[in-house]
């Protein structure tokens, strides 16, 4: 699904160059739950961001369901964006003045939402254990269902593609792995694709992708076995 060729990425902070990845080759298989594993600084959330067409590579290329993201209009990036990838982020970003419900719909309230969506936000809150939780507002409910909520929110839009940056990052361990099972379990049944960024290997299953990453370059990108 994704195949990342000699990307390298180097961020520029005045007359400073933080070479972020180095020469990079790895790829994610359709389908799969992968991991970005690494230290911190090692440049896992830069990858995520180059996988997102959140930012643009120095040099390389990638490709995402046989298209080169470094050749899209920024019209068509834009679309890639919002249609085609459900982002997480660590810290939620949900809108504290609205409930869970309200939180996962909003993405779809500037274009007007359609029929059933609100039913579909319902029943994958329902999904995620947040059945009796829909109408909180961020500020009712733990650090754990609010990330169960941006979870819902990111699967909405039935994206082939999740991209999640230290999702459990705020998180206790026990809460940590029932999110990311939730994850799993939602994925598998839709056949999406789901990378998600860590430092902790704890969380890799036997048949997970994992793409290992230090100092800016990747020292294996396999099965979790390997
Ligand atoms: N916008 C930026 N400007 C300058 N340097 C940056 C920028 N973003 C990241 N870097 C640098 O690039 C390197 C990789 O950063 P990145 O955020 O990808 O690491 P990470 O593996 O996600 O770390 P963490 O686990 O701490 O989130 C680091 O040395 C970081 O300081
Ligand atoms: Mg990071």
């Amino acid at each position: 699904m994704i195949r990342v060729t000699n990307v390298s990425k180097v961020h520029r902070r005045g007359e400073l160059e933080v070479w972020a990845l180095r020469d990079i080759c790895c790829e994610v298989p359709e389908g799969t739950f992968t991991f970005i594993l690494g230290p911190s600084g090692s440049g896992k959330s830069t990858l995520l961001y180059l996988l997102g067409a959140l930012d643009e590579p120095t040099g390389g290329e990638i490709v995402v369901d046989g298209r080169m993201l470094n050749r899209l209009t920024p019209a068509e990036r834009d679309l890639y964006r919002r249609h085609d990838i459900g982002f997480i982020f660590q810290n939620f970003n949900l809108l504290s003045n609205l409930t869970a419900v309200e939180n996962v719909l909003v993405p779809f309230m500037p274009v007007g939402l359609k029929r059933g969506q609100k039913e579909e936000a319902i029943e994958l809150l329902k999904k995620v254990g947040l059945g009796d939780r829909l109408d909180h507002r961020p500020n009712q409910l733990s650090g754990g269902e609010q990330q169960r909520v941006a979870i819902a929110r990111a699967l909405l839009k039935r994206p082939k593609l999740i991209l999640a940056d230290e999702p459990t990052g705020e998180l206790d361990t026990a809460n940590s792995h029932a999110i990311l099972n939730d994850l799993r379990v939602v994925c598998k049944e839709r056949g999406s694709t789901v990378v998600v960024v860590t430092h902790e290997q704890e969380f890799v299953h036997a048949d997970d992708h994992v793409i290992r990453i230090r100092d800016g370059q990747v020292f294996s990108g396999g099965a979790s076995r390997q």
